[in-house]
């Protein structure tokens, strides 16, 4: 990046050193005499949480009023990437109003175990899916006029010890999984600025991570933003800034100025070193500092309202709907239970948390279209002890209603930023609430708000369960909508819901250790373990159902020059209108490394009338089929067959078919004294090279694959020839002919 000369010259060491620190929590520093004003910054990725008064204040739900929308882990049930645009876009005309430069989301951790804290705040366990979302969502702010803080880079899958703990994993994983989702956002939608994260890799802090900051960003991606640092992510300013960060947050006041100052007089922060970030933190308020003369400052905050109710019914996932109980219909008697409905978990707690603008309740809902309904709380959300006097209410209640709603989820001292959970089940209040409701009534829906996957041990006592995740402030008219059937749900898991917490990949060491978080599982994590394990779960990563059903047929695959692009027919085979994401998976058939079964390359949402069909079409590029390889440090295609696989669930496959790809020009194999004999006797010219080397009487016995010893030795590299009584200098002259 060029830098600013002109500004930069004028700039005193001091204000530089001003400048690459936060001037607070909020803002970045101001140079008067130059008229450079204090851009503002705030997050976050649901809704504004600007804060209000001064930027010490530390109650951090003391912000403006602003639309909280649905969270993330709700928002990629979506499986659409228009909605997330829109988010966007809402957000970032937020952010104009209130006159932030940058507004600190989305995050875009993957969710590596279903206990981590902050699942609410992130998107999914599948890179493809959170990429396409996320890069949709910072389109959206972005044009707007608002810049994006993309968080948190990277690997920061816990929240217990986030500031030191060493996210300890493979090159090939971390490409593939926890790199692969900035790596998307980066190259396709330019976000204004990284957040770093508080966690180590490998036992290097990210903010003083050099190869992730510098090398891997930007060298190799080609990111031309900001790069700040999550808040108090800095240990050693002079490293962090040499590293490539450009801007600690919040700044430590002088302290942080004098550091640096006192960094580039010793010679410990070369001169350059700091001009690039003052350069590009110039470059950062330049781009996104909200115009002084644009003096609108407000927004229609009830049509926001009903986006936010529209994304979360387009969202919400319904799991189960035995003998269609739901949509619930006129006239039936219902009963509404559960402490939820009137106090619902409808965003989450931390830095996300925004003040609402205007929270319906579900009971609020429900009363103004059914005020016959009965409402009882059932349970307290202040402890997990058993009331049985409210539980006798409930079932009293639950004996006269021709559809019981209960409301469950985790409640707010469960699951929040900041920690993580030691549990998925949900507290034994409610649990057991639900058995005892479910054996008086055989018409129980359970309505589920929670920040991540939960343990169902009730599932086929009750008639249906509906995930609402945390819906936002429009919580209650969204979840009446699809009890209704206004709506007709379509959202898919974007995480995989297990049958027990034992049964998930990290579970051996996820928070085992203090410092060190062992990936140990490696790209087997999420569908990808599962399904390699045949590990029957609770719900699978995709899985959704709809009031309607739908038909796949038709697979049609084109294999062009360098993507493949296909299509196919889904038709709406009941008798309402709805929508159906269409997921596409690739099996790799063909390389000799670890692999899962298949992995998300494509995903198509698509609205359907009652008994209509639509086309849809897809297309698959290079990555699609790439595994990423650390030998040569580069993404490799591999020649040979792939089963594209088309899917309603990862667990729902519809279509299949197989095709051959040729884009990698044949590389000749090399033989050395590590061959195998197993390998060689595949090459064309093998049996020509053992006759010329006068062996074939030994070699041409070694192809026989029902003899033990035959395959006993095509299990042995050439070296071990030796023991065939191939002497060492014929192995050589094999070598040769072979490579010639
Ligand atoms: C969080 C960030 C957030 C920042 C500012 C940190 O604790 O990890 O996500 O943007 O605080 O509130």
């Amino acid at each position: 990046m060029k830098l600013d000369h002109d500004l930069i010259n004028q700039l005193t060491l001091k204000e530089k050193a001003a400048l690459v620190s936060g001037k607070d929590s909020w803002y970045t520093a101001t140079i008067e005499r130059l008229g450079l004003k204090p851009m503002m910054m705030s997050d976050g990725p649901s809704g504004l949480r600007k804060q209000v008064g001064t930027s010490e204040q530390t109650n951090i739900n003391d912000s403006v009023e602003a639309v909280c929308f649905p969270a993330s882990a709700l928002t990629a049930c979506s499986f659409d990437r228009e909605r997330l645009n829109q988010l966007g876009e809402h957000l970032g005309v937020a952010a104009k109003a209130e006159k932030l430069g940058v507004l600190l989301g989305p995050g875009i951790n993957l969710k590596r175990s279903p206990l981590a804290g902050r699942n609410f705040e992130y998107f999914s366990e599948d890179p493809y899916l959170v990429g396409e979302l996320a890069a949709a969502y910072v389109k959206g702010v972005q044009s707007e006029g608002a810049g994006v803080s993309v968080k948190h880079f990277a690997a920061n899958n816990r929240e217990d010890q986030r500031f030191t703990s060493s996210s300890n994993i493979d090159e090939r994983t971390l490409r593939e999984l926890y790199l692969a989702t900035f790596e998307k956002i980066v190259k396709q939608a330019d976000p204004a600025t990284i957040m770093c994260s508080y966690n180590e890799i490998n036992g290097t802090l990210n903010s003083q991570n050099q190869r992730l900051l510098t090398k891997i960003l930007r060298d190799e991606w080609g990111f031309k933003g900001l790069v700040m640092s999550d808040w108090g992510a800095v240990a050693d300013h002079t490293a962090a800034v040499k590293a490539g960060l450009d801007l600690e947050m919040p700044g430590k006041g002088t302290e942080s100025v004098d550091e640096i100052v006192a960094a580039v007089e010793d010679g410990s922060l070369p001169k350059k070193d700091l001009d690039r970030a003052v350069n590009r933190v110039l470059k950062m308020i330049k781009n996104w500092q909200p115009d002084d003369a644009d003096q609108s400052g407000s927004y229609d905050m009830d049509e926001q309202h009903e986006f936010a109710r529209k994304l979360a019914t387009d969202s919400f996932v319904l799991l189960k709907n035995e003998h269609h109980v739901l949509p619930v219909n006129e006239g039936e008697k219902l009963a509404v239970i559960g402490e939820l409905a009137e106090k619902p978990r409808y965003q989450g707690s931390g830095s996300s948390h925004v003040n609402a603008h205007h929270l319906v309740t579900p009971l609020a809902a429900i009363n103004q279209v059914r005020p016959d309904a009965t409402y009882v709380a059932g349970y307290s959300l202040a402890t997990d002890d058993v009331n049985s006097t409210a539980v006798a209410e409930a079932v009293s209640a639950a004996k006269f209603a021709d559809k019981v709603i209960i409301f469950a989820g985790y409640p707010e001292r469960m699951e929040s930023e900041g920690f993580d959970k030691t549990s998925i089940d949900l507290p034994a209040n409610q649990n057991q609430l639900i058995d005892a409701v479910s054996q008086v009534n055989d018409q129980v829906i359970v309505v589920l708000q929670n920040g991540s996957a939960i343990r169902t041990p009730w599932i086929d006592k009750v008639a249906a369960t509906l995930e609402t995740y945390l819906a936002g402030e429009a919580v209650g008219e969204a979840t009446w909508d699809v009890l209704s059937g206004n709506v007709n749900p379509s959202g898919k898991l974007a995480e995989t819901f297990p049958l027990r917490l034992e049964d998930t990949p990290s579970y051996l060491t996820f928070d085992a250790d203090p410092d060190e978080e062992n990936y140990r599982e490696g790209l087997f994590m999420g569908y990808r373990y599962y399904d390699k394990k045949k590990q029957p779960v609770q719900f699978p990563f995709g899985f959704g159902l709809s009031y309607t059903t739908f038909k796949y047929d038709d697979l049609q695959l084109k294999v062009g020059a360098d993507h493949v692009s296909g299509s196919l027919r889904v038709t709406n085979t009941g008798s309402r209108s709805g929508a159906e994401a269409v997921q596409i998976y690739v099996g790799n058939r063909t390389s000799r490394i670890e692999k899962p079964v298949k992995t998300l390359v494509n995903f198509v949402k698509v609205s359907l009338a009652a008994g209509e069909e639509k086309v849809v079409t897809f297309d698959l590029d290079q990555r699609a089929f790439s595994w990423y390889n650390p030998k040569i440090a580069n993404w490799q295609l591999d020649n040979g067959a792939y089963e594209i696989l088309v899917g309603s669930s990862s667990a729902d496959i519809r279509l299949n078919k197989m095709i051959e790809l040729n884009w990698t020009p044949e590389r000749p194999i090399k033989v050395d004294q590590r061959t195998y004999i197993g390998d060689l006797i595949k090459q064309d010219k093998f049996a020509e090279a053992v006759k010329q080397a006068g062996l074939s009487d030994i070699f041409s016995k070694l192809a026989d694959d029902n003899d033990p010893t035959a395959k006993m030795f095509q299990n042995m590299p050439l070296r071990a020839a030796t023991t065939m009584g191939v002497s060492p200098e014929k192995i050589n002259e094999l070598i040769e002919i072979m490579n010639n």
